[in-house]
């Protein structure tokens, strides 16, 4: 459902992307896995237009009928339905946390004014910190917010950067039952780029590897190897 086709980008002469191609199942939760500086996160902004690409073509939806994303602006991807939950959370510090939720109501087709139930069953605590400042929050309770806040454009697609960097095991935790829970039942398709191998196992139905730019092997999670991790993964 998204195919990234022969990505190259540049940050300005250093090439980071390098023919890229990537294919994502709808309904699938995909990891994207690669030791650090391989350029996982620089695919990620580029799928969702916050980094201009070089050369290549970025497809939504299916093959007949595929949309290009890449001729969009970051705001149009999301409108088109892929949200982002990027590394370090970015949320705004110095808004509260339903003032940083209600900044996706626009993008929703429906024009929903108020944020979404859904929200607050997946994610408790929030209902309780609605109007604390974001700066004020925990690691994890940022990250919650960070997820709950792409969640209210109520994307089809979640890209989510490294969600459990530098967080308590106990929201780590949260954080996967959320992640299965609405793939398994709302058929959300889910990007997920994890260091970490027992949550990637836990929760990714395939994995994609990255090195150098490239993606360099795909399969189902249950194929990745010890070979494999220790060829693309170990430090
Ligand atoms: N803004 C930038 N300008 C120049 N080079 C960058 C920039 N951001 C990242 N890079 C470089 O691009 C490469 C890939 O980075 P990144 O996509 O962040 O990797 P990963 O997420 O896999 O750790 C690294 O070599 C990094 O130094
Ligand atoms: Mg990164």
């Amino acid at each position: 459902m998204i195919s990234m086709q022969n990505i190259n980008q540049h940050y300005a002469s250093s090439q980071i992307l390098w023919d890229l191609n990537l294919e994502i199942k709808a309904g699938s939760i995909t990891c994207i896995m690669g030791r650090n500086g391989v350029g996982k996160t620089t695919l990620l902004k580029a799928l969702m237009g916050l980094l201009p690409i070089s050369s290549g073509e970025i497809l939504l939806g299916e093959q007949d009928k595929p949309e290009a994303l890449h001729t969009k602006s970051a705001e149009k991807r999301a409108f088109s339905g892929i949200g982002y939950v990027p590394q370090g959370r970015d949320i705004f510090p110095m808004l509260t946390v339903e003032e940083n939720l209600k900044i996706g109501l626009p993008v929703r087709k429906d024009k929903l004014k108020q944020i979404p139930e859904k929200i607050f069953e997946l994610f408790p605590a929030l209902k309780d910190m609605l109007h604390r400042r974001g700066g004020d929050l925990s690691g994890g309770q940022q990250q919650q917010l960070a997820i709950g806040r792409a969640l209210v454009l109520d994307p089809k697609v979640l890209i989510l950067d490294e969600p459990n960097e530098g967080i308590q095991p106990n929201i780590v935790q949260q954080i996967g039952d959320v992640i299965l829970k609405l793939n398994q039942e709302e058929g959300l398709t889910v990007i997920l780029v994890e260091q970490k191998l027992g949550f990637a196992r836990r929760v990714g139905q395939e994995f994609r590897l990255m090195e150098k730019g490239r993606i360099v092997c795909s399969d189902k999670m249950s194929e990745l190897s010890d070979d494999l991790i220790k060829q693309y993964l170990a430090v």
